[in-house]
């Protein structure tokens, strides 16, 4: 049985039908909060995802639909929560999708999908969550090593994820007098449908396997595990830093 450390907060994820989201949302329930997940094309997983919430004890869980990217559409979420929940402690900005190419090669919809999408749904939602959190709230981002090192293929995603962790530094400041902490736990390759995405996908698992000290890929839990202690009290004098989770594979 799990410590139920965040009995009564309240949690959102976004993206939290499937890969890490939905091990993020997972781990949450299991600590006590009450999690609300977004998503944006997969309702079934959805409805999958909020029966396993609440079988886990998150009783009022519910999903929204909503395109993270689009301003107008964001803030009829957070609005959803306010009335249903009254507030949001934690909000966790894990949603994103991106277009693969070279950087030379980046057109202006790839650009727009893999930024809007990365940076600016985490910017936007943050813009309405902070307004219906109390203090002791977390913001946390969900970024990747393409945002400080070369991945083929990456280009616009990796700039999206470099801007992710600016972002952080910004929030970190100016939400400090609120008492609300801004991170982002940042991943090392997951074995999710969003790397089966990547047209080099079967090389990527062959270096990553090779080059990796611990021998393996990346689990959603490795990196919901990271993203439960930064929404916890325990990370409370930590601020706009980025985690490596990536079981060193960074470091080679
Ligand atoms: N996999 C990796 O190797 C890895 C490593 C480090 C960091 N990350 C980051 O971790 C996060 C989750 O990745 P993942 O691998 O778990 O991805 P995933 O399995 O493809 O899941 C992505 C989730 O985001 C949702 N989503 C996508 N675009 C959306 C939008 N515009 N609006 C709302 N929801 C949207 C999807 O919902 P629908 O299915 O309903 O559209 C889905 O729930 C991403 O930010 C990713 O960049 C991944």
């Amino acid at each position: 049985m799990m410590e139920k450390y965040l009995e009564g907060k309240v949690a959102l994820v976004t993206g939290g039908t499937k890969g890490i989201g939905y091990a993020t949302a997972k781990r949450l329930a299991e600590r006590g909060a009450t999690v609300v997940i977004n998503y944006f094309k997969s309702r079934d997983a959805a409805i999958v995802a909020v029966d396993k919430l609440k079988e886990l004890g998150s009783t009022e869980s519910f999903a929204v639909r909503c395109n993270m990217a689009k301003y107008e559409k964001v803030p009829a979420l957070f609005d959803e929560i306010k009335d249903r929940l009254g507030k949001l402690d934690i909000f966790i900005s894990n949603a994103a999708m991106g277009m693969y190419s070279d950087m030379l090669d980046v057109s202006r919809r790839n650009w727009e999908v893999s930024i809007d999408t990365n940076a600016y749904a985490f910017l936007l939602g943050t813009q309405c969550a902070v307004p219906i959190m109390p203090e002791g709230g977390r913001i946390i981002g969900l970024s990747s090593l393409g945002s400080f090192k070369y991945i083929p293929g990456y280009a616009s995603i990796g700039v999206g994820k470099a801007a992710i962790e600016n972002l952080i530094k910004y929030f970190a400041v100016e939400l400090a007098d609120r008492k609300i902490t801004a991170n982002v736990v940042c991943g090392g390759f997951i074995d999710t449908d969003a790397l089966k995405l990547f047209p080099t996908y079967e090389k990527i698992k062959e270096d990553v396997l090779e080059r990796t000290p611990w021998g393996r890929l990346g689990t959603p839990e490795d990196l919901a595990d990271v993203v439960d202690f930064l929404a916890s009290e325990r990370s409370r004098w930590i601020t706009g830093q980025t985690i490596v989770v990536d079981g060193g594979n960074s470091l080679l």
